[in-house]
């Protein structure tokens, strides 16, 4: 049965987030909320989405930022505050009142994070958050003649120390301060804490929650999807979460997302919908076809299953998958199998089966680039001929160069096992 216009749109929305569900868990995510995002109305509900983010299995680590709250600070005590290259010189006058800020929203953050999230199942969710001393800072020094003072840059992120306390279901929240061999503080710029952080961690994806939603076009739209290469780092300031964004997919982060506080969800919107809300910038194209491996098994059947059922696609148990998995190529997206196509040789003769595109990602030549794949991969192997049997499709085939056959085209193991009662078509290509 399919979903109808009864089907509740909570109900078809839970459905349609179950594949992205499925893709991050497990997964380690570096999350920077800047400072003016700690003082925003919203900052409680994106806690709370963090918690349903961690009670999910997405290991989160939390880099906070304190820019605002530390000027005001400062602007009580009458300290003045300057800055070079878009970041702040901390002096070692106000070191005390950065410490006392960071301090202060640390344990903040760290009370929020320990009530869950209120009126909701996770209320009382016992969620472990730890902080520490995982960041070695070193001076940032003195460049072009300014002396940065207590300002610092990272050295060195304790990736096995947080790598072992995430293994352990543990939230980490980073704060912009870190210390040095020799036991100074330094006052650090967030955002490219945060990207350090996702570096040394090998996360799976960054994502800066910001006053602006992503990368707007020239009419002012948000830019969907970005590639790290097309971004001109001169247009941008360099601590810009655009800036960091880049620089962390170049560093080998495969996934950035730019985001802001201000829409409610924004988190959710982004990781459990086809286009988010902000942009996603990309080291690469983040779609790619590759030979499927076992993990992919359980991404495939939930994308075969409702064709299975409709009769599209033959049904395949998870015992025939494990052993035909090596036949299979995916189409991997965002973590997510949304395409799939299988190749089973007999000599110079190969059949193509169980090729899929998720009902989402349909209409853009994803079909086509499976087929061109697997028979790329046909020629490698001597095939000469393949073909296909389609109950729902042949038209489709025939578009891409399938002529019709008959039974008696087919190799004689797979004529054996031709089912006469669901009276496929049979369809052969000369490659
Ligand atoms: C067939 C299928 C793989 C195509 O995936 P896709 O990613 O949309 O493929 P492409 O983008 O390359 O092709 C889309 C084009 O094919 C057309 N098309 C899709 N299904 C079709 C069908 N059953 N018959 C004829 N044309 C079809 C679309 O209208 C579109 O045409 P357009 O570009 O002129 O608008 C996908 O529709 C699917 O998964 N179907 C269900 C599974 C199935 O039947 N598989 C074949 C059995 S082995």
């Amino acid at each position: 049965m399919s979903e109808n216009e009864h089907t509740p749109p909570h109900v078809k929305w839970f459905r349609d987030s179950s594949p992205y569900i499925n893709a991050h868990r497990g997964r380690t995510f570096v999350i920077h909320v800047d400072g003016a995002g700690l003082d925003h109305d919203n900052f409680p509900l994106i806690i709370q989405d963090i918690v349903l983010l961690h009670s999910l299995g997405v290991r989160i680590v939390l880099v906070h930022g304190a820019t605002p709250q530390i000027n005001r600070q400062l602007e009580q005590r009458g300290i003045v505050s300057e800055s070079a290259e878009g970041i702040r010189i901390t002096t070692a006058e106000m070191l005390p009142h950065v410490q006392e800020v960071v301090g202060r929203l640390r344990s903040d953050i760290e009370s929020m994070l320990s009530m869950g999230a209120t009126n909701s199942p996770q209320h009382g969710a016992d969620v472990a958050v730890v902080s520490g001393n995982i960041i070695r800072a070193r001076p940032l020094g003195v460049r072009d003649g300014i002396d940065f003072h207590n300002t610092g840059e990272i050295r060195r992120v304790n990736a096995d120390l947080i790598a072992r306390l995430l293994s352990m279901r543990t939230l980490l929240l980073v704060s912009p301060l870190g210390y040095s061999l020799s036991g100074q503080m330094f006052n650090l710029h967030g955002s490219a804490l945060a990207a350090d952080v996702a570096v040394a961690l090998g996360a799976d994806k960054l994502i800066y929650l910001a006053s602006d939603n992503g990368v707007p076009d020239t009419d002012g739209t948000v830019i969907t999807e970005l590639q790290a290469d097309s971004i001109d780092p001169s247009d941008y300031p360099a601590y810009s979460p655009v800036a960091q964004a880049r620089e962390a997919c170049s560093r080998g982060v495969p996934r950035c997302h730019l985001i802001s506080f201000r829409d409610d969800g924004s988190l959710l919107e982004e990781l459990f919908t086809r286009d988010g809300i902000g942009t996603q910038i990309t080291e690469i194209s983040y779609e790619q076809i590759r030979s499927a491996a076992a993990d992919d098994i359980s991404g495939i059947m939930e994308l075969i299953a409702p064709l299975e059922a409709n009769g599209s696609l033959v049904k395949r148990p998870r015992e025939t998958l494990e052993t035909e998995i090596s036949r299979f190529l995916v189409i991997e997206r965002d973590g997510m199998v949304v395409g799939c196509a299988a190749l089973f040789p007999y000599d110079t003769h190969a059949e193509l089966a169980c090729l899929a595109t998720h009902p989402e990602y349909r209409n853009d030549n994803r079909g086509e680039a499976l087929l061109a794949a697997t028979e790329a991969n046909a020629r490698t192997l001597g095939v000469k001929t393949i073909f296909v049997l389609t109950t729902h499709t042949a038209e489709w085939f025939t578009d891409h160069g399938f002529v019709p056959g008959g039974t008696t085209d087919l190799p004689r193991e797979k004529r054996a096992l031709y089912n006469y009662q669901r009276n496929s078509r049979v369809l052969i290509k000369t490659l």
